[in-house]
């Protein structure tokens, strides 16, 4: 009989739940999460985005009080996006660099709220602010011109530190914006004030919910191929990150997450950084779809994509599942 049985069986550690808990090599925790949040005008407003079923647009209050949740779970950071009303779009974005923004405001009333218990991200990039809906400014053919951009991305940059932002999170793909984002910085005195760079970004077709949740997706004429990056490459997705690593980011991301796991591993094997990623919109969307559809159990499906991203080498996860996620990991 010797020799007609398997010696190895690697079925033998799955065998049961402790074996299974003691060999497993990755953890996802509440703090590998960053949770995403659009602010919009009013008090006590909650308004639900369609295309982003369960989640909604609040007014500042209310993303205070989801703040406040975000501590009590464990999640260590937010993800902050306005929803500008459009009497104050323009075709230069300078509702960008009002300090008194919405925001702005959102950063100070957490901020006075809960003081450094909870990161503040917020993202840099005009297409909140432009009434055409591009994330820079435009010629008159509708090329985003990429160093006038950058000018006011700076001062997009300072406006959200002096409002007491923790991370700048430049999602615009213009080059050179880091370093001068960090110079400005640095002149201004937020020494510590980091940068996550949105480095590899690609003109994706899932970012479709998200711009309605920001009030771009009608405004936009055309597509952001001329700046986002093409679905094709990987070589230029390592040529972003080393730029933005020169120019000094302190942590680097990949968008969007699931479809570009392949990017993450590649820009953490060859950096050796802190890689996060964003699990976007459309990608929330088609969850949640499967699971309205019963081809799938939410919980289930939630848990295993955002493992997968630790798995495939990433620090963290940007994710519109991130309260749901952690209520289920603090169980
Ligand atoms: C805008 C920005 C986008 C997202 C984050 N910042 C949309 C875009 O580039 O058009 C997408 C996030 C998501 O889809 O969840 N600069």
């Amino acid at each position: 009989m010797s020799g007609s049985y398997p010696h190895t069986r690697l079925r033998r550690v799955r065998a049961t739940a402790w074996s299974r808990a003691m060999h497993r090599e990755t953890i996802l925790t509440p703090a590998d999460l960053i949770w995403p949040l659009f602010v919009t005008e009013g008090e006590g407003v909650e308004q639900p985005i369609a295309s982003l079923p369960g989640v909604s647009r609040w007014s500042v209050d209310q993303i205070v009080v989801r703040a406040k949740e975000a501590v009590d779970l464990g999640i260590p950071c937010l993800a902050l996006f306005p929803h500008t009303q459009p009497e104050r779009r323009s075709d230069d974005g300078k509702e960008a660099l009002n300090p008194d923004n919405l925001m702005c405001r959102a950063i100070r009333a957490i901020r006075d709220a809960l003081g450094d218990s909870v990161g503040l991200l917020t993202d840099v990039a005009l297409d909140p602010y432009t009434s055409h809906g591009q994330d820079g400014l435009i010629d008159d053919a509708g090329y985003v011109l990429n160093d006038q951009t950058v000018e006011v991305l700076v001062g997009q940059s300072l406006n959200q530190a002096a409002a007491g932002a923790d991370i700048i999170a430049p999602s615009d793909m213009m080059d050179g914006r880091i370093g001068a984002i960090r110079d400005a910085l640095e002149d201004d005195g937020h020494i510590n004030v980091q940068i996550m760079s949105y480095a590899a970004k690609y003109a994706s077709a899932f970012y479709g919910p998200f711009r309605d949740a920001v009030g771009s997706r009608g405004l936009l004429k055309g597509d952001k191929k001329t700046y986002q990056m093409d679905p094709a490459n990987t070589e230029e997705a390592l040529r972003e990150v080393e730029l933005d690593l020169a120019e000094g980011a302190d942590s680097v991301m990949v968008k969007p997450g699931l479809p570009y796991l392949d990017i993450v591993r590649r820009v953490k094997e060859t950096f050796e950084v802190p890689v996060f990623a964003y699990q976007v919109s459309g990608e929330y969307a088609m969850i949640e779809a499967a699971v309205a559809a019963g081809a799938g159990d939410r919980d289930a499906l939630v848990l295993e994509t955002l493992l997968a991203f630790k798995r495939a080498g990433c620090s963290g996860v940007l994710t519109y599942h991130a309260a749901h996620a952690a209520r289920l990991l603090n169980g």
